[in-house]
């Protein structure tokens, strides 16, 4: 299933959801695809790619056909991801129109049955890429922070979804708000949440993410929350998503890819 991590707003946990969402699928005996669409490139640069020594070859030349094999990089046996660039942020002049918006599908069709899961980490825009994304994948989940302003950020969103929708990709559904950051001692947090449960057109999930200061630390350290600290809250909810979202439950070595000692 290819899933996009998407909201046009930033800093709401869309990088932070793909690696550590993505970590946990895997822990969960699923095999995964990240792959970085933001010119930004943290999601690159939490994983700790160096094109200077890992590899010269990102989903940018695989996008632009200047690639010999897909740009796939193994981060664990069953987790591999797609680097970004920040040669992205010009690729809407380089690509010939007619495949403006159906490369990333193009190209993603010919992998998809590979894995279990693809999860695309979008860029905070209404832009060419996330148009692309929305049209390569068959869901989308939209990381909410519960924050003054939550709201708006979604106003075009979810119309730009509904229209992909209705005009180039039918199968495509939204898994649900996922609330990011999440700290039920403040009245707007609560607010927020309650305002978006009330909307019985999207779902949210079950499950929030808890605000956990962890997740200062982990792209530093090139590590998700689960190999940072595999006891933490972060830890705990991003696995517990990943449980929702594949309806199984961990089995008891779950820890065992992590700490494979
Ligand atoms: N649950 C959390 N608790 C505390 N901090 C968090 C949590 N999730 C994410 N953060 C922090 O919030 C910041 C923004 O997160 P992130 O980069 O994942 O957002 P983003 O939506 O990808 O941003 P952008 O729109 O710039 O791509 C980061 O500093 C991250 O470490
Ligand atoms: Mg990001």
């Amino acid at each position: 299933m290819i899933i996009s991590i998407l909201n046009y707003k930033g800093g709401v946990a869309k990088t932070t959801t793909t690696l550590n969402l993505g970590t946990a699928l895997w822990l969960l005996d699923k095999s995964v695809l990240l792959i970085d669409t933001d010119s930004q490139c943290n999601l690159t640069k939490a994983l700790g790619f160096d094109p200077k020594t890992d590899g010269n070859e990102t989903i940018y030349e695989m996008l632009t056909g200047k690639c010999h094999s897909f740009p796939i990089y193994e981060r664990g046996k069953g987790l591999d991801y797609m680097p970004g660039s920040p040669a992205l942020e010009s690729i809407a002049k380089e690509l010939p129109e007619y495949k403006k918006l159906t490369v990333l599908r193009h190209y993603l069709s010919q992998i998809a049955t590979q894995y279990d899961y693809i999860l695309i980490d979008c860029p905070p825009s209404a832009s060419l890429l996330n148009y692309n994304a929305m049209i390569a994948s068959e869901s989308i989940i939209i990381p909410l922070e519960c924050a003054a302003f939550s709201v708006q950020g979604s106003l075009k969103l979810i119309p730009d979804i509904e229209g992909i929708k209705a005009e180039l990709n039918p199968k495509l559904t939204i898994l649900g708000y996922l609330f990011t950051k999440f700290d039920k001692r403040t009245n707007i947090a609560r607010q927020v949440k309650e305002l978006f449960e009330q909307n019985k057109n999207v779902p949210t999930f079950k499950t929030t993410i808890r605000r956990c200061v962890a997740f200062d630390s982990t792209p530093i350290e090139h590590q998700s929350i689960f190999e940072f600290d595999a006891e933490s809250n972060g830890a705990k909810d991003y696995l517990a998503l990943a449980e929702e979202i594949t309806k199984t439950k961990r089995k008891k070595n779950w820890k065992r890819k992590i700490n494979p000692s």
